[in-house]
C-alpha cells in the first residue's frame, strides 16, 4: 500500500500532518502502509519552479493512492497560468486519468446546528455528488486571451466526447445501484450543445441499468433545489464545472466545507484523496483548520483504493465519536462545545481510534 503524500499550500501541511498521524496509527495496527511526501502546488513552484515537479508526478504515478492537501495562495496569484498552484492539481488529475470525482455530502447529526440552513431541511442529509473531473471547460481547447476588434477577448471551450460522458455516467449508475437507485443528471441542455449530448448519452446508458430511476435537471434549478429541499437527491452526476460549483454549495448543507472529503478515481480504482476545501491562506499556520475532511478522505482511500471497508468505517466512527464528545474546530463550533485547534482535533481522533 504505497501512498504519495502531497500536502501543498496554506492549511494543507497542517491538516495533512493530522491525517499522517492516522496513517501511523493504521500502520501500528498492522496495515502494510508506506508513504512518501513531495511538494505540489505553490510548494512545488517554490521548490522546483513547477506546481507539479517531475519528481512529484513520478511519485504520484508509482503510488497506489495519493493523499492531497490543498493548493493556492496570494503570493502565487500573479504567476503565469502554467505556473499557478491550481495547475499542479489539474495536471495531476489529467495525467493520471482521475476522471471520477466522488464528493459525498453527509450531515453528522451532531452538526445539524452548524449548518446555516434550518435543521429540518438538512437533518439526515446523505447525498453523493459525482463530478466528471478531466474534461469540460476546464481542459477544452482552444482557450486563451486574444485581440479582437481592438480589445482583448477571453475564451474557453466547453467540450465532452461521448466516451467521456458514457464512462462517468456508468460510474453514476453503479453508485446509484449501491445506494437508493436514484440518479439525477445535471446539465444545461436547454442552452448548451455539450449538455444536449450529455443528456442524450446519459439516457442511452440508462438502458443498461433498468433498476435505476434516472432524472434530469438543469443546473440553475439544481442549485436552487439543493438549498430548498436537498434531501430529494441521492446521487447527482454532472460535468466538471457544474460539479465544482454544486459541490461547494452542497458542502454548506453539512455545516462546514471543512467536513467534506473527496475521492478522484481512475478506471482501475487508483485514486487521489483530498478535502474539498481550499488552502484557506487566511487561517494557515494558526492551528485553526479543521483536519476532519482530510482524515475522512483517508477513510475513502481505504474504501475505494485499498478495499478495506472495515478500516474505513473505523475511521469514520472515530470522527463520529469525537463529534459526539463535543470536540469542534472553530468552523463548526457552537457555544457550549469544546473548541479545539487542528492538532487537538487530531489528538482526539487518534484517541478515539485507539479506544
Ligand atoms: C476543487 C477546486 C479546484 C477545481 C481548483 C483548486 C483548481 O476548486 O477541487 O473543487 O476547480 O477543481
Ligand atoms: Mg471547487
Amino acid at each position: 500500500m504505497k501512498i504519495a503524500v502531497l500536502p501543498g499550500d496554506g492549511i494543507g501541511p497542517e491538516i495533512i500532518a493530522q491525517a499522517v498521524r492516522v496513517l501511523e496509527w493504521l500502520k501500528r495496527d498492522g496495515l502494510p502502509l508506506r508513504w512518501q511526501q513531495a511538494p505540489a502546488g505553490g510548494a512545488g513552484y517554490d521548490a522546483a519552479g513547477d506546481p507539479l515537479p517531475p519528481d512529484t508526478l513520478r511519485l504520484a504515478r508509482e503510488a497506489d493512492a495519493i493523499l492531497f492537501g490543498s493548493v493556492g495562495g496570494v503570493q502565487y496569484d500573479n504567476l503565469p497560468r502554467p505556473k499557478r498552484p491550481e495547475q499542479g492539481l489539474l495536471r495531476l488529475r489529467q495525467e493520471l486519468g482521475l476522471f471520477a470525482n466522488l464528493r459525498p455530502a453527509l450531515l453528522y447529526p451532531e452538526l445539524v446546528g452548524a449548518s446555516t440552513l434550518k435543521p429540518e431541511v438538512v437533518s439526515g442529509l446523505d447525498i453523493l455528488i459525482l463530478r466528471e473531473l478531466t474534461g469540460d471547460i476546464y481542459f477544452g481547447q482552444p482557450r486563451g486571451i486574444r485581440e479582437q476588434g481592438g480589445e482583448r477577448q477571453g475564451f474557453d471551450t466547453m467540450l465532452y466526447s461521448e466516451s467521456e460522458i458514457r464512462r462517468i455516467a456508468r460510474v453514476g449508475f453503479e453508485a446509484a445501484m449501491g445506494r437508493s437507485r436514484r440518479l439525477c443528471s445535471v446539465d444545461k441542455a436547454n442552452v448548451l450543445e455539450t449538455s444536449m449530448l450529455w443528456r442524450e448519452v446519459v439516457t442511452e446508458v440508462a438502458k443498461e441499468y433498468p433498476q435505476v430511476e434516472l432524472s434530469h435537471m438543469y443546473v440553475d434549478n439544481a442549485a436552487m433545489q439543493l438549498v430548498r429541499n436537498p434531501k430529494q437527491f441521492d446521487v447527482i452526476v454532472t460535468g466538471n464545472i457544474f460539479g465544482d460549483i454544486l459541490s461547494d454549495e452542497a458542502s454548506m448543507l453539512t455545516g462546514s466545507i471543512g467536513m467534506l472529503p473527496s475521492a478522484s478515481l481512475d478506471a482501475a480504482g487508483k485514486g487521489l484523496y483530498e478535502p474539498i476545501h481550499g488552502s484557506a491562506p487566511d487561517i494557515a499556520g494558526k492551528d485553526l483548520a479543521n483536519p476532519l475532511a482530510t482524515i475522512l478522505s483517508l477513510a475513502m482511500m481505504l474504501r475505494y483504493t485499498f478495499r478495506r471497508e472495515e478500516m474505513a468505517r473505523r475511521i469514520e466512527d472515530g470522527v463520529r465519536r469525537v463529534l459526539a464528545q463535543g470536540y469542534r474546530t472553530a468552523d463548526i463550533w457552537e457555544p457550549g462545545l469544546k473548541k479545539v485547534g487542528t492538532v487537538q482535533m487530531g489528538d482526539a481522533v487518534v484517541a478515539a481510534l485507539a479506544g
